[in-house]
């Protein structure tokens, strides 16, 4: 890997439960160091966002977390894994389908109206900082079976061919490290590139809001994460994943 530190230590495994807790277990034990990947061939019990399971196929799709030891990320700052893993996926995605590939936020990845990718991020946090964080990434590789299900699709179903799931593997930690890298420089987090890349920009969309169906326009996302939409009253809000998400089943 041509990284310097994102996957420098990869631990591979044929089938666990969930490679994002495999990665909080070993953390806890002190096992992991700062970028080691945990890659899995296979899940049995792949963790969604809002509780849900991830699917994947063996041997077929990649499914792996990304542990991180930020050594000044604020909580406040924290939206910036979320922007920055996104894109780094977008960008592996995208270099390979350049069409309509869109971030739906948070972090989903859709190409058309079919999910793609999901990521699922989860921090360890004391005082002001960001101790730990676990990135999930799932990215539906070579999977055939998904077109029966409407809402899902894979790389090689939009490109046609199967890709190299470790070459994929390698993309992403470039990408993600790069970005990092980048962040750290300068404070650039991504968010402009978020918000032109928003699955639904300036389109009317089904949203949940307090868990009341609403039309909602998104327009922009905040550098804290906030969802910036607007309601067909012509309100404009900003709101996060604990109010407002998109109805539907991605
Ligand atoms: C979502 O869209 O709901 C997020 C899906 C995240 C799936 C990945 S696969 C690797 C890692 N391990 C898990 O159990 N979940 C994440």
């Amino acid at each position: 890997m041509r990284t310097r530190y994102i996957g420098q230590q990869l631990i591979e495994f044929p089938s666990v439960s969930s490679t994002n807790k495999v990665a909080a277990e070993q953390l806890a034990l002190s096992k992991l160091q700062h970028g080691a990947v945990v890659l899995a061939h296979e899940q049995t019990a792949g963790r969604g966002q809002h509780g849900r399971s991830w699917s994947s196929a063996k041997d077929l799709d990649l499914t792996f977390s990304i542990a991180l030891l930020p050594k000044r990320m604020k909580v406040a700052e924290q939206f910036v894994l979320v922007s920055l893993s996104a894109l780094a996926v977008h960008e592996v995605v995208h270099a390979l389908q350049p069409a309509d590939v869109r971030i739906k936020w948070p972090n989903d990845l859709l190409v058309g109206r079919r999910k793609i990718a999901g990521i699922l991020i989860k921090t360890e946090v004391i005082g002001q900082l960001v101790q730990s964080a676990i990135v999930g990434i799932g990215l539906n590789v070579n999977n055939n079976v998904l077109d029966v299900d409407m809402n899902a699709t894979s790389l090689k179903l939009v490109t046609g061919i199967s890709h190299d799931r470790h070459e994929l593997l390698d993309r992403i930690c470039e990408a993600l490290e790069r970005r990092l890298t980048r962040w750290e420089d300068d404070e650039e987090d991504g968010i402009a590139e978020l918000s032109a890349l928003l699955w639904s920009r300036g389109a009317w969309a089904d949203l949940l809001l307090d868990g009341k169906l609403v039309k909602g326009r998104p327009l922009d996302v905040e550098r804290s994460g906030k969802l910036i939409f607007e309601l067909e009253t012509g309100d404009v809000m900003a709101l996060g994943t604990e109010r407002v998400c998109f109805a539907g089943r991605q």
